[in-house]
Protein backbone atom coordinates (compact mmCIF):
# COMPACT_ATOMS: atom_id res chain seq x y z
CA UNK A 1 0.00 0.00 0.00
CA UNK A 2 1.52 3.77 -0.49
CA UNK A 3 1.83 5.59 2.50
CA UNK A 4 -0.24 9.41 1.39
CA UNK A 5 -0.28 12.70 2.92
CA UNK A 6 -2.83 15.22 3.24
CA UNK A 7 -3.72 18.40 5.73
CA UNK A 8 -6.41 20.34 5.23
CA UNK A 9 -5.04 22.63 7.78
CA UNK A 10 -7.49 25.57 9.35
CA UNK A 11 -10.35 24.25 6.78
CA UNK A 12 -14.10 24.73 8.25
CA UNK A 13 -15.87 21.49 8.29
CA UNK A 14 -19.43 23.36 8.20
CA UNK A 15 -21.45 21.01 5.64
CA UNK A 16 -20.35 17.79 3.35
CA UNK A 17 -21.35 19.88 0.41
CA UNK A 18 -18.24 22.11 0.67
CA UNK A 19 -15.71 19.44 0.24
CA UNK A 20 -14.62 18.24 -2.57
CA UNK A 21 -15.56 14.51 -3.59
CA UNK A 22 -11.72 13.93 -3.37
CA UNK A 23 -11.40 15.64 0.01
CA UNK A 24 -13.97 13.15 0.82
CA UNK A 25 -12.33 10.29 -0.29
CA UNK A 26 -9.08 11.48 1.78
CA UNK A 27 -11.34 11.74 4.94
CA UNK A 28 -12.96 8.56 4.30
CA UNK A 29 -8.96 7.05 4.03
CA UNK A 30 -8.03 9.01 7.37
CA UNK A 31 -10.71 7.48 9.18
CA UNK A 32 -9.76 4.16 7.92
CA UNK A 33 -6.45 4.60 8.94
CA UNK A 34 -6.93 5.44 12.34
CA UNK A 35 -9.47 2.80 13.08
CA UNK A 36 -6.70 0.42 12.33
CA UNK A 37 -4.41 2.44 14.51
CA UNK A 38 -6.82 2.13 17.22
CA UNK A 39 -7.14 -1.13 16.93
CA UNK A 40 -4.08 -2.22 17.00
CA UNK A 41 -3.13 0.19 19.39
CA UNK A 42 -0.93 1.83 17.12
CA UNK A 43 0.42 5.35 18.27
CA UNK A 44 -1.50 8.15 16.48
CA UNK A 45 -0.54 11.19 18.46
CA UNK A 46 -1.46 13.97 15.52
CA UNK A 47 -2.55 16.78 18.00
CA UNK A 48 -0.10 17.02 20.99
CA UNK A 49 -1.50 19.43 23.56
CA UNK A 50 -3.92 21.07 21.47
CA UNK A 51 -7.07 22.02 22.82
CA UNK A 52 -10.98 21.77 20.74
CA UNK A 53 -13.70 23.24 22.25
CA UNK A 54 -17.21 21.61 22.47
CA UNK A 55 -20.02 24.00 22.55
CA UNK A 56 -23.27 22.30 22.74
CA UNK A 57 -26.58 23.77 22.81
CA UNK A 58 -28.47 20.32 22.85
CA UNK A 59 -28.15 16.90 24.56
CA UNK A 60 -25.32 14.27 22.95
CA UNK A 61 -24.05 11.13 23.91
CA UNK A 62 -22.36 9.94 20.43
CA UNK A 63 -21.48 13.19 19.20
CA UNK A 64 -19.91 14.59 22.56
CA UNK A 65 -18.01 11.20 23.34
CA UNK A 66 -16.68 10.55 20.11
CA UNK A 67 -14.58 14.03 20.16
CA UNK A 68 -13.73 13.76 23.56
CA UNK A 69 -12.16 10.29 23.28
CA UNK A 70 -10.80 11.13 19.77
CA UNK A 71 -8.89 14.32 21.05
CA UNK A 72 -7.41 12.70 23.79
CA UNK A 73 -6.29 9.57 21.70
CA UNK A 74 -4.67 11.91 19.39
CA UNK A 75 -2.82 13.67 21.75
CA UNK A 76 -4.80 16.95 23.13
CA UNK A 77 -7.68 17.96 25.08
CA UNK A 78 -11.57 18.99 24.98
CA UNK A 79 -13.33 21.11 26.31
CA UNK A 80 -17.03 20.49 27.31
CA UNK A 81 -19.09 23.50 26.98
CA UNK A 82 -22.86 24.14 27.09
CA UNK A 83 -23.93 26.93 25.87
CA UNK A 84 -26.46 27.53 28.69
CA UNK A 85 -23.62 27.74 30.84
CA UNK A 86 -21.79 29.90 28.66
CA UNK A 87 -22.49 33.68 28.25
CA UNK A 88 -24.06 33.26 25.09
CA UNK A 89 -27.40 32.34 27.48
CA UNK A 90 -26.89 36.00 28.03
CA UNK A 91 -26.69 37.14 24.74
CA UNK A 92 -23.16 36.97 23.62
CA UNK A 93 -22.29 37.20 20.08
CA UNK A 94 -20.84 34.44 18.20
CA UNK A 95 -18.35 37.08 16.88
CA UNK A 96 -16.93 37.50 20.01
CA UNK A 97 -17.24 33.82 21.17
CA UNK A 98 -15.34 32.66 18.14
CA UNK A 99 -12.39 35.28 18.63
CA UNK A 100 -11.49 34.53 22.10
CA UNK A 101 -12.41 30.38 21.86
CA UNK A 102 -9.63 30.50 19.12
CA UNK A 103 -7.28 32.81 20.72
CA UNK A 104 -7.47 30.11 23.59
CA UNK A 105 -7.03 26.99 21.39
CA UNK A 106 -6.73 24.93 18.11
CA UNK A 107 -10.48 24.33 16.89
CA UNK A 108 -14.17 24.97 17.71
CA UNK A 109 -16.59 22.76 17.61
CA UNK A 110 -20.77 23.42 17.73
CA UNK A 111 -23.88 21.64 18.24
CA UNK A 112 -26.86 23.97 17.45
CA UNK A 113 -29.92 21.66 15.43
CA UNK A 114 -33.11 22.33 17.07
CA UNK A 115 -34.07 25.74 15.56
CA UNK A 116 -34.66 25.71 11.73
CA UNK A 117 -32.43 28.67 10.46
CA UNK A 118 -30.43 29.04 13.24
CA UNK A 119 -27.82 26.89 13.90
CA UNK A 120 -25.89 26.88 10.62
CA UNK A 121 -25.81 30.48 10.63
CA UNK A 122 -24.66 30.45 13.89
CA UNK A 123 -21.82 28.70 12.93
CA UNK A 124 -21.06 30.50 9.95
CA UNK A 125 -20.64 33.91 11.55
CA UNK A 126 -18.32 32.45 14.87
CA UNK A 127 -16.34 30.66 11.23
CA UNK A 128 -16.19 34.24 10.36
CA UNK A 129 -14.18 35.59 13.05
CA UNK A 130 -12.56 32.20 14.54
CA UNK A 131 -8.84 31.90 13.65
CA UNK A 132 -9.24 28.34 13.61
CA UNK A 133 -11.20 25.51 12.20
CA UNK A 134 -14.98 25.31 12.88
CA UNK A 135 -16.61 21.95 13.07
CA UNK A 136 -20.38 21.03 12.77
CA UNK A 137 -20.78 18.12 15.58
CA UNK A 138 -24.88 18.61 13.99
CA UNK A 139 -27.13 21.74 12.49
CA UNK A 140 -30.14 22.67 11.35
CA UNK A 141 -29.45 22.03 8.01
CA UNK A 142 -26.30 19.25 8.02
CA UNK A 143 -24.55 16.51 10.34
CA UNK A 144 -21.45 15.68 8.35
CA UNK A 145 -19.90 13.97 11.24
CA UNK A 146 -22.57 11.44 11.29
CA UNK A 147 -23.03 11.14 7.48
CA UNK A 148 -19.23 10.45 6.83
CA UNK A 149 -19.45 7.91 9.42
CA UNK A 150 -22.62 6.46 7.61
CA UNK A 151 -20.91 7.04 4.28
CA UNK A 152 -17.82 4.86 6.29
CA UNK A 153 -20.30 2.24 7.36
CA UNK A 154 -21.75 1.16 4.18
CA UNK A 155 -18.79 1.48 2.37
CA UNK A 156 -16.78 -1.07 5.06
CA UNK A 157 -20.44 -3.51 4.27
CA UNK A 158 -21.00 -3.23 0.64
CA UNK A 159 -18.01 -1.92 -0.80
CA UNK A 160 -17.00 1.53 -2.19
CA UNK A 161 -18.73 0.99 -5.79
CA UNK A 162 -21.89 1.92 -4.50
CA UNK A 163 -23.26 2.78 -8.24
CA UNK A 164 -26.94 1.01 -8.69
CA UNK A 165 -27.63 0.71 -4.68
CA UNK A 166 -30.71 1.72 -3.35
CA UNK A 167 -30.70 4.20 -0.32
CA UNK A 168 -33.90 4.61 1.95
CA UNK A 169 -33.96 7.81 3.49
CA UNK A 170 -37.48 7.64 5.59
CA UNK A 171 -39.40 8.95 8.30
CA UNK A 172 -40.31 6.98 11.04
CA UNK A 173 -42.66 7.55 14.31
CA UNK A 174 -40.87 8.61 17.17
CA UNK A 175 -42.74 10.46 20.00
CA UNK A 176 -39.45 11.04 22.14
CA UNK A 177 -38.84 14.62 20.77
CA UNK A 178 -38.90 16.52 17.71
CA UNK A 179 -35.39 15.11 15.89
CA UNK A 180 -33.87 17.98 13.66
CA UNK A 181 -33.83 17.12 9.98
CA UNK A 182 -30.13 17.46 9.42
CA UNK A 183 -29.58 13.46 9.51
CA UNK A 184 -31.90 12.99 6.45
CA UNK A 185 -30.75 16.17 4.55
CA UNK A 186 -27.19 15.42 5.39
CA UNK A 187 -27.74 11.84 3.98
CA UNK A 188 -29.73 12.89 0.32
CA UNK A 189 -27.22 15.67 -0.04
CA UNK A 190 -23.77 13.18 0.70
CA UNK A 191 -24.86 9.60 -1.10
CA UNK A 192 -26.37 11.09 -3.84
CA UNK A 193 -22.51 12.40 -4.68
CA UNK A 194 -21.43 9.03 -3.98
CA UNK A 195 -23.22 6.82 -6.36
CA UNK A 196 -26.49 5.76 -4.47
CA UNK A 197 -29.78 6.06 -5.71
CA UNK A 198 -32.04 7.67 -2.59
CA UNK A 199 -35.24 7.30 -2.00
CA UNK A 200 -36.46 9.78 0.73
CA UNK A 201 -39.82 8.97 2.21
CA UNK A 202 -42.19 10.83 4.38
CA UNK A 203 -45.47 12.23 5.54
CA UNK A 204 -46.18 15.29 4.02
CA UNK A 205 -46.27 17.28 6.64
CA UNK A 206 -42.50 16.40 7.28
CA UNK A 207 -40.74 18.04 3.78
CA UNK A 208 -37.08 19.19 4.74
CA UNK A 209 -35.52 22.00 4.01
CA UNK A 210 -36.04 23.12 0.07
CA UNK A 211 -32.45 23.60 -0.20
CA UNK A 212 -31.49 20.66 0.86
CA UNK A 213 -33.71 18.64 -1.43
CA UNK A 214 -31.97 21.30 -4.49
CA UNK A 215 -28.61 20.34 -3.43
CA UNK A 216 -29.63 16.51 -3.83
CA UNK A 217 -31.48 16.67 -6.86
CA UNK A 218 -28.16 18.75 -8.38
CA UNK A 219 -25.90 15.96 -6.81
CA UNK A 220 -27.93 13.02 -8.37
CA UNK A 221 -28.03 14.93 -11.93
CA UNK A 222 -24.37 15.14 -11.98
CA UNK A 223 -23.17 11.51 -10.41
CA UNK A 224 -25.85 10.13 -12.94
CA UNK A 225 -27.96 8.69 -10.41
CA UNK A 226 -31.76 8.96 -9.24
CA UNK A 227 -33.22 10.97 -5.93
CA UNK A 228 -36.71 10.05 -5.84
CA UNK A 229 -39.60 11.12 -3.50
CA UNK A 230 -42.67 9.41 -1.63
CA UNK A 231 -45.01 9.11 1.10
CA UNK A 232 -44.91 5.86 1.42
CA UNK A 233 -42.29 4.24 3.44
CA UNK A 234 -42.79 0.48 1.71
CA UNK A 235 -42.23 2.07 -1.91
CA UNK A 236 -39.23 3.37 -0.16
CA UNK A 237 -37.59 0.13 0.68
CA UNK A 238 -38.65 -1.88 -1.84
CA UNK A 239 -35.73 -3.40 -3.37
CA UNK A 240 -33.72 -0.81 -1.06
CA UNK A 241 -29.99 -1.87 0.23
CA UNK A 242 -29.92 0.50 3.18
CA UNK A 243 -32.35 1.84 4.86
CA UNK A 244 -31.91 4.62 7.24
CA UNK A 245 -35.40 5.08 9.58
CA UNK A 246 -35.80 8.08 11.40
CA UNK A 247 -37.93 10.65 12.90
CA UNK A 248 -37.66 13.97 12.54
CA UNK A 249 -39.98 17.09 13.88
CA UNK A 250 -41.79 19.64 11.25
CA UNK A 251 -40.31 22.38 9.54
CA UNK A 252 -42.44 24.77 10.47
CA UNK A 253 -43.44 24.31 14.10
CA UNK A 254 -40.59 22.36 15.43
CA UNK A 255 -38.36 25.90 16.46
CA UNK A 256 -41.24 27.68 18.31
CA UNK A 257 -43.30 24.62 18.51
CA UNK A 258 -42.31 20.92 19.08
CA UNK A 259 -44.94 20.09 20.72
CA UNK A 260 -47.22 20.89 17.61
CA UNK A 261 -44.57 18.08 15.92
CA UNK A 262 -45.52 15.23 18.07
CA UNK A 263 -49.34 15.81 17.86
CA UNK A 264 -48.79 15.39 14.05
CA UNK A 265 -46.33 12.83 14.49
CA UNK A 266 -49.25 10.73 16.19
CA UNK A 267 -51.25 10.53 13.15
CA UNK A 268 -48.35 8.23 11.62
CA UNK A 269 -47.58 5.66 14.22
CA UNK A 270 -47.78 3.07 11.27
CA UNK A 271 -44.52 4.34 10.03
CA UNK A 272 -42.15 1.92 11.85
CA UNK A 273 -39.40 -0.33 10.76
CA UNK A 274 -40.31 -3.98 11.57
CA UNK A 275 -39.85 -7.21 10.19
CA UNK A 276 -42.68 -6.93 7.37
CA UNK A 277 -40.92 -3.94 6.35
CA UNK A 278 -37.31 -5.07 6.05
CA UNK A 279 -39.13 -7.53 3.94
CA UNK A 280 -39.40 -5.54 1.22
CA UNK A 281 -35.98 -4.20 0.84
CA UNK A 282 -33.14 -6.81 -0.49
CA UNK A 283 -32.16 -10.13 1.26
CA UNK A 284 -29.20 -8.83 3.39
CA UNK A 285 -30.43 -5.14 3.94
CA UNK A 286 -28.83 -2.93 5.93
CA UNK A 287 -31.04 -1.44 8.74
CA UNK A 288 -28.71 1.75 10.29
CA UNK A 289 -29.80 4.65 12.16
CA UNK A 290 -27.86 7.46 13.59
CA UNK A 291 -29.63 6.48 16.99
CA UNK A 292 -30.43 7.69 19.45
CA UNK A 293 -33.46 5.12 18.29
CA UNK A 294 -36.98 5.28 19.90
CA UNK A 295 -37.17 1.50 20.24
CA UNK A 296 -40.85 0.19 19.37
CA UNK A 297 -41.77 3.27 17.67
CA UNK A 298 -39.03 4.05 14.87
CA UNK A 299 -37.77 0.78 14.97
CA UNK A 300 -38.77 -2.79 16.72
CA UNK A 301 -36.34 -4.78 18.82
CA UNK A 302 -36.12 -7.53 16.49
CA UNK A 303 -34.73 -5.37 13.59
CA UNK A 304 -32.70 -3.40 15.36
CA UNK A 305 -31.00 -5.92 17.43
CA UNK A 306 -31.53 -8.09 14.30
CA UNK A 307 -28.80 -9.45 11.82
CA UNK A 308 -29.10 -6.81 9.17
CA UNK A 309 -28.49 -4.07 11.52
CA UNK A 310 -25.29 -2.37 11.66
CA UNK A 311 -25.94 0.18 14.40
CA UNK A 312 -23.40 -0.06 16.35
CA UNK A 313 -20.40 -0.54 13.59
CA UNK A 314 -22.02 2.77 12.71
CA UNK A 315 -21.58 4.50 15.63
CA UNK A 316 -18.64 3.18 16.21
CA UNK A 317 -17.49 5.00 13.21
CA UNK A 318 -18.15 8.33 14.56
CA UNK A 319 -15.39 8.12 16.46
CA UNK A 320 -12.92 6.91 13.77
CA UNK A 321 -14.26 9.67 11.50
CA UNK A 322 -14.38 12.35 13.97
CA UNK A 323 -10.79 11.97 14.32
CA UNK A 324 -10.19 12.62 10.79
CA UNK A 325 -12.04 15.43 11.10
CA UNK A 326 -9.84 16.62 13.38
CA UNK A 327 -6.65 15.40 12.67
CA UNK A 328 -7.01 16.84 8.88
CA UNK A 329 -8.22 20.23 10.05
CA UNK A 330 -6.14 21.07 13.28
CA UNK A 331 -2.60 19.42 12.62
CA UNK A 332 0.32 21.57 12.06
CA UNK A 333 2.42 18.63 9.44
CA UNK A 334 0.67 16.68 7.28
CA UNK A 335 -0.97 13.48 8.68
CA UNK A 336 0.44 9.90 6.53
CA UNK A 337 -1.92 7.19 6.46
CA UNK A 338 -2.24 3.87 4.33
CA UNK A 339 -5.73 4.12 2.34
CA UNK A 340 -8.64 2.33 2.98
CA UNK A 341 -9.09 -1.00 1.72
CA UNK A 342 -13.21 -0.57 0.87
CA UNK A 343 -12.98 -3.98 -1.01
CA UNK A 344 -15.25 -3.97 -4.82
N1 LIG B 1 -26.10 10.41 16.27
C1 LIG B 1 -25.76 11.37 17.13
O1 LIG B 1 -25.37 12.48 16.74
O2 LIG B 1 -25.83 11.00 18.43
P1 LIG B 1 -25.83 11.98 19.67
O3 LIG B 1 -27.03 12.87 19.55
O4 LIG B 1 -25.88 11.09 20.88
O5 LIG B 1 -24.56 12.80 19.64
Amino acid sequence: MTTRKALFKGRDWLTTQEWSGAEIETLLDVSADLKRKFKRRLPHRFLPDQTIFLMFFDKSTRTRNSFEAGITQLGGHAHFLTADAMQVSHGESPKDTGIILSRYGHAIAIRHDLIPGEGNSYMREVAKWADAPVINMQCDVDHPCQTLADLMTIREKLGSNLRGRKLAVSWAYAPSYAKPLSVPQGLIMLMTRFGMDVTLAHPREYPLMPETLEAARENARRAGVRFELTDNMDDAFRDADVVIPKSWGCLDTMGAAPAESLRIARQHQDWRCDAARMKLARAGALYMHPLPADRGNEVTDDVIDGPQSVVYDEAENRLHTAKAIMALTMADAEIEYEPGDWGA
